[in-house]
């Protein structure tokens, strides 16, 4: 090949080799193959020759062409070939890495503890009882021995509903409505949600009792401390249990005693939290149900769920299991 075209074709292959993206690539094409590009011009310039010189010149001029058609192609591809890796590279998924996980969810504090609570004494034959938590005047107080102007009814500070309802304000409304329906010899518990109007680190508005009732023939206190001991060492997975059972009063119990416990960890160690109401089973509660109090006794208590919990786990502000704080329900996960 004539050395001007030599050159003319080493200019072709450094200008395209230089091009770092596709516009520019075919911008430098122009030059060299395009209307007035400098190929296209020695092309047209075949057209003042001889015969002869022509046929000589226009193979080399050809083979020139054909020769920046080729630098061009191969660029073209070059250029193609770093785009798709750079987009393969900014869009790569690291197939190794380990998934982002979902979490499975947990049960509720508080539902871990009712799920206790009822495996424990259905594993020793209480059957569950339900009831509403809307109630009637009549359930939630004058079957329990407190009628209307009863001073125990102070008590408890009592949501009323439209049409003389209520929120029941404990779950002894149960021991009622079970009673009413089904005869000794009766042995249940029956969990749920009651309201107060209340709130501080150890009341909550809403809170969950758990009631427990046995009607039978010749039940005594001293089975409902066995029973409760019994439940108490089997929740808390030891014997090692500081308890007391404080002589106190409900209308629909008599004896009556208020269970406390004392923190054995946390910051509140040492210090007592009462966890239950409880008692031998009122004659005129048994009366209201019909069921006679001359040939049937028994004990009821009321359990406070969330102060179990407290206890179980060294917790001191009752508010933490309705604020739903996922960092704090976590740590039961
Ligand atoms: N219902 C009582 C309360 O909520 C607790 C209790 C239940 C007491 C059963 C005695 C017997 O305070």
């Amino acid at each position: 090949m004539d050395s001007s075209l030599l050159h003319i074709l080493q200019e072709a292959q450094a200008a395209m080799s230089a091009a770092t993206d596709p516009a520019s690539l075919e911008n430098i094409k122009a030059q060299f193959l395009g209307k007035s590009g400098k190929v296209t011009e020695l092309l047209k310039g075949l057209g003042q020759m001889s015969v002869e010189e022509k046929k000589v010149k226009g193979k080399e001029i050809n083979d020139l062409k054909v020769q920046v058609e080729a630098v061009l192609n191969a660029r073209r591809d070059a250029l193609a070939a770093q785009a798709m890796q750079s987009k393969l590279a900014a869009q790569a998924i690291d197939i190794t890495k380990p998934g982002r996980q979902r979490g499975a969810g947990g049960l509720h504090p508080a539902m871990r503890t009712l799920e206790r609570i009822e495996e424990i004494f259905t594993s020793v034959g209480f059957d569950l009882a339900d009831g509403p938590e809307i109630e009637t005047d009549f359930h939630n107080f004058t079957a329990l021995n407190t009628p209307e102007d009863h001073p125990a009814r102070s008590m408890h500070d009592t949501f009323y509903v439209e049409g003389g309802n209520l929120l029941r304000t404990h779950t002894s409304p149960m021991q009622v409505r079970y009673m009413q329906t089904h005869e000794p010899p009766i042995r249940i518990i029956a969990p749920g949600r009651v309201y107060r109007v209340d709130s501080d680190a150890t009341h909550s508005p809403m809170f969950h009792q758990v009631e427990g009732l046995w009607i039978d023939q010749g039940v005594s206190f001293a089975d409902l401390k066995a029973v409760f001991m019994d439940f108490l060492k089997k929740f808390f997975e030891t014997d090692d249990l500081t308890i007391r059972f404080r002589p106190s009063f409900f209308p629909f119990t008599e004896p009556s005693a208020e269970i406390d416990m004392a923190f054995t960890s946390g910051p509140n160690k040492g210090k007592w939290l009462e966890i239950a109401g409880s008692g031998q089973v009122h004659p005129n509660v048994l009366r209201h149900v019909g069921i006679d109090p001359e040939k049937y006794t028994g004990f009821a208590f009321g359990v406070g769920p969330d102060r179990l919990t407290m206890l179980r786990y060294g917790i001191n502000d009752l508010r933490l299991f309705y604020e739903n704080d996922i960092r704090f329900l976590q740590q039961f996960n």
